[in-house]
């Protein structure tokens, strides 16, 4: 029984972030507070916030690539490249820092 539930709740994840939905579902405002706690000493997250590294590149300019992708984002996330340290994102978080740095763009 226990078994079984964690199945379903696990189908259900699944679900609920892939496709075109991930980008519907995700909270982008929890994933502004995400990205402040977690990404802003090394990254401009937000305008107004003083340079981070200088080469690193800002969200808002991420998010002003013409291929940029709300979806390629948060799976890019779900696996950190070299200079990034190993973030424990869920699906779930990486989903909701994409929809933040989607809504960055103009
Ligand atoms: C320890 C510093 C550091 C932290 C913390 C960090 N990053 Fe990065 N990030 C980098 C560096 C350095 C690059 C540029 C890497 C490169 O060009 O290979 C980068 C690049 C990126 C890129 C752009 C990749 C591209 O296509 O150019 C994204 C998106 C990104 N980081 C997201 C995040 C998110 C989201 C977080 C927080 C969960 C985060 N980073 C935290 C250092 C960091």
């Amino acid at each position: 029984m226990h078994r079984h539930l964690r199945r379903i709740c696990l189908l259900l994840a699944v679900a609920s972030s892939c496709g075109t939905s991930s980008a519907l579902a995700a909270d982008a405002s929890h994933g502004g507070d995400l990205a402040k706690r977690w990404c802003a000493s090394c990254h401009v997250v937000a305008s107004g916030q003083a340079q981070a590294s200088a080469d690193v590149p800002s969200f808002a300019s991420v998010a002003r690539r013409p291929d940029f992708s709300s979806e390629r984002l948060a799976f890019f996330l779900l696996d950190p490249h070299p200079k990034m340290p190993n973030f424990p994102l869920s699906r779930t978080e990486a989903g909701d820092i994409a929809a933040y740095i989607g809504s960055l763009r103009p």
